[in-house]
């Protein structure tokens, strides 16, 4: 079984074949990079790594061949033990090809002095780690990155990270992940993009971009890792490694998107999933990962498993063996093992016995070799930091954090405190007064590790500052009064606190309540059943306002919570994610006005965990719910009786995709078309494209920064289509009375889509088009696409 497709295949960016760069000069590498206008500032890979990738396959033993391979994890695990302690001796024997999980240069440089000195081949390590947001100086968690829609900022973040983790001599990330996140109750939500596959190809392509730079030499750049291929994230019920059933369709238009961002961007790895998808496991599946990625894109990085996934085909039912699990996977076109031991174990005899050929274990032996060598392994294996310990977070990195935290939160609701003032106004922006008082109650009021979020890098609580310190800095400043009070922990039922929190908030103006999730209670292997606030929380809430003052529920979680209490009673609600370490400075300048909020959501807010998966590019089904009955909420007796609805909830989520307040008002005009009929033929052949705008108005009395949104929607279709699906955003910042027109441009990439006939193309149909604040509000304007 052959996987040969080195030969055409474009090694780089710049579309260069293996075969054209080994034969160059160094003059004429070094002229095709100038041309492809990217004349880095590290020196030239030499065409000679891909000739010492070719002299050092002749001269590797299949046995060391099968040990580049094999990734095991020498430190803290991240995944089910394995009780594993000889790395010296297997390294030393030419056994292991990659070690995750190693964090700190000292102990990067030890063991890679073994691959160096004593191999006998000398073949570098390549170490990889999970740097999800952000590796010492810790951002917003993804979801909170995705709600910014900044890719330029989230570039940065992951440019920030791959600094720092490369130099610990960690040159490899797996991330981004780039999972479709359409059910709350998984808890790895909170390190996706969120629910939208075109702004999740968007953000893919930006934290590529970030992670590997514009050269893998430049010792500052790490390989990115786009996961989990392929559909983890629609696994049955939220449960995290649940099966997953998604038709064809569905994988290509949703679930394959970005990974195919990723890989039109350059990333150099895949990691397959856990998930069964339809019934073959993700890790050995030759669909996704030989006919889709490597057959139809051209893939030329390496695949690795998900943690021990290849020995899980085991327990999944496809394999008996590990002997089985090894040779179902390989062939499927997984390259390396993380964790299960399975191919350094059975792959020789696979070999030997011609089940595998060499052509093809040679194949993957190259693709991370060759990866090795672009990133400069062989020349410089050894990590550059000195310390053993990962650097402070820089001055310039912490102010980049602050920013991310600043973009990524949401104001759900900013509502106007009952007051006997005729013209009352919203809660937020808080006004400073000397001798106002703030009561600030709440278990996540103070909590730094909770602010790093889950999978949080080399992060240390010790760099966070919280909300009650950044808080009682400013209230100090400004002659304010501030009282704390924890409330209550995020768990159990213990609600001794609850008392001084209520004197708290009797005594003060204004309350601010931090409440929300535990940072492990999201993440991997962190499903909810149940999506309301944890523990005493929702009591704690009641209890504070039963005072009949002003509260502002701050809340931090890694997914979309049932919060529909909240969203009546409380005054003014945010959504602050898990901030990073300055959760505390960017949440007060939010707070106090000195930051306008521009977050908007990316994942729908449930109003019951019944409505679960939801999301907002549904189809509309054949008897969709009147929207006058669906405003009237749920009942049984009007006529919309057999529609598609829930007879004790509404249809509509609590915060809808794109939802997001600001301190200003931004006021639309209609969307216009600059053509009523466009031809699909045109467009197709990209000799035709249509632009749409709108003008965008900031209405009210402060600068604020507004996400403008263009959906579209399709019928007469083939198949059916969703009721709506984003195709383009723009932030825009307008002063107070400014008007700007935002214009897009749908092309063939925009309105082609997977048809009856499972081919991508633009078809003949009726396109309604957009441009709005969410995912819920605006009125299309009409075109037709004729044949
Ligand atoms: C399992 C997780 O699913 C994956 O995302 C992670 O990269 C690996 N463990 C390695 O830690």
């Amino acid at each position: 079984m052959g996987l040969d497709c080195s030969a055409a295949i474009p090694l780089t960016k710049f579309g260069t074949t293996l075969d054209e760069m080994r034969f160059m000069s160094p003059l004429g590498y070094l002229l095709l990079l100038a041309t492809a206008g990217a004349l880095p500032a590290a020196p030239a890979p030499s065409p000679g790594r891909h000739v010492r990738v070719e002299e050092l396959l002749r001269q590797m033993t299949l046995e060391e061949k099968v040990g580049q391979l094999n990734q095991y994890s020498a430190g803290q695990p991240t995944g089910p033990g394995t009780n594993r302690d000889r790395y010296e001796t297997m390294i030393a024997a030419g056994q292991v090809g990659s070690l995750l999980n190693v964090t700190r240069a000292e102990q990067v440089n030890a063991y890679q002095r073994i691959a160096v000195e004593r191999s006998r081949l000398h073949i570098p390590l390549l170490f990889g780690l999970d740097v999800i947001h952000g590796f010492r100086t810790i951002f917003p968690v993804n979801l909170g990155l995705a709600s910014t829609w900044d890719p330029a900022l989230v570039e940065e973040t992951a440019r920030v990270a791959a600094e720092e983790a490369a130099a610990q001599g960690i040159r490899w990330t797996f991330s981004p992940m780039v999972d479709i996140g359409r059910d709350a109750r998984w808890g790895r939500i909170a390190e996706s993009a969120g629910e939208d596959p075109y702004l999740g190809s968007v953000l893919a392509r930006a934290y590529v971009r970030g992670y590997q730079g514009r050269r893998l030499d430049n010792p500052t750049s790490i390989l990115a890792c786009a996961k989990h291929f392929v559909g983890y994230g629609a696994a049955e019920a939220g449960r995290d490694y649940n099966t997953t059933e998604i038709s064809e369709r569905s994988l290509r238009q949703v679930y394959l998107e970005p990974f195919r961002a990723s890989v039109d961007e350059g990333v150099a790895t895949i990691m397959s999933a856990f998930n069964a998808l339809n019934g073959v496991p993700a890790s050995a599946n030759a669909f996704t990962l030989r006919d889709v990625l490597r057959g139809e894109w051209g893939f030329a990085g390496f695949v690795v498993s998900d943690w021990g996934a290849v020995g899980e085909t085991i327990p999944h039912g496809i394999a008996t063996s590990e002997a089985t699990a090894a040779r179902k996977s390989f062939l499927a076109g997984v390259d390396m093992d993380m964790e299960s031991g399975a191919y350094v174990s059975e792959l020789p005899d696979l070999v030997r016995s011609g089940v595998v050929s060499r052509q093809a274990l040679d194949e993957s032996v190259r693709r991370i070799l060759r990866l090795k060598a672009e990133l400069g392994l062989f020349e410089n294996p050894y990590a550059p930091a000195t310390g053993t310990a990962a650097a402070q977070p820089s001055p310039e990195s912490r102010r980049l954090a602050q920013r991310a935290a600043e973009e990524s939160f949401v104001l759900l609701k900013n509502g106007t405190p009952s007051s006997r003032s005729e013209h009352p106004s919203p809660i937020l922006p808080l006004v400073s007064k000397p001798g106002r008082t703030i009561a600030l109650i709440g278990p996540l009021a103070d909590s730094a590790g909770d602010m790093l979020g889950c999978w949080s890098g080399q992060g240390i609580p010790d760099d966070v500052i919280t909300l009650r310190a950044a808080l009682a800095q400013r209230t100090a400043a400004a002659g304010m009064h501030l009282r704390y009070a924890e409330g209550s922990k995020i768990l159990g039922n213990d609600q001794s606190g609850f008392d001084e929190a209520v004197r708290a908030a009797r005594k003060a103006d204004v309350t601010i309540l931090a409440l929300g999730e535990q940072a492990y209670r999201t993440g991997e292997a962190a499903s909810r059943a149940h999506l309301d606030l944890d523990g005493p929380q929702q009591k704690l809430l009641e209890a504070i306002h039963a005072t009949g003052k002003p509260v502002i529920v701050v809340l931090f979680t890694g997914r979309p919570l049932t919060v529909g209490w909240a969203a009546e009673h409380a005054t003014a609600i945010v959504a602050a994610w898990f901030p990073g370490v300055e959760a505390g400075p960017a949440l007060v300048r939010m707070l106090f006005g000195d930051v306008n909020p521009s977050g908007r959501l990316t994942a729908t807010w449930p109003r019951a965990v019944g409505q679960e998966p939801l999301y907002y590019d549904a189809l509309n089904t054949g008897r969709p719910t009147p929207p006058a009955s669906e405003a009237r909420g749920p009942t049984f007796t009007d006529a919309s009786r057999f529609t598609s609805r829930y007879i004790d909830e509404r249809n509509a989520p609590l915060f809808p995709f794109g939802y997001g307040l600001s301190y200003t008002a931004f006021a639309y005009s209609a969307t216009s078309a600059q053509a009523s009929k466009v031809s699909a033929a045109a467009i197709s052949a990209g000799k035709a494209s249509l632009a749409v705008s709108a003008s965008v108005t900031n209405a009210g009395k402060r600068e604020g920064t507004e996400v403008v949104q263009c959906y579209i929607r399709l019928t007469g279709t083939s198949v059916a289509r969703p009721v709506s699906e984003l195709k383009g955003f723009r932030r825009i910042r307008l002063a107070p009375g400014e008007t700007q027109k935002v214009d897009f441009i749908l092309t063939k990439d925009e309105l082609a889509f997977w048809n009856i006939q499972m081919k991508q193309v633009v078809e003949p149909a009726m396109l309604q088009v957009r441009i709005a604040p969410d995912s819920a509000q605006g009125a299309p304007v009409s075109v037709v696409i004729e044949p």
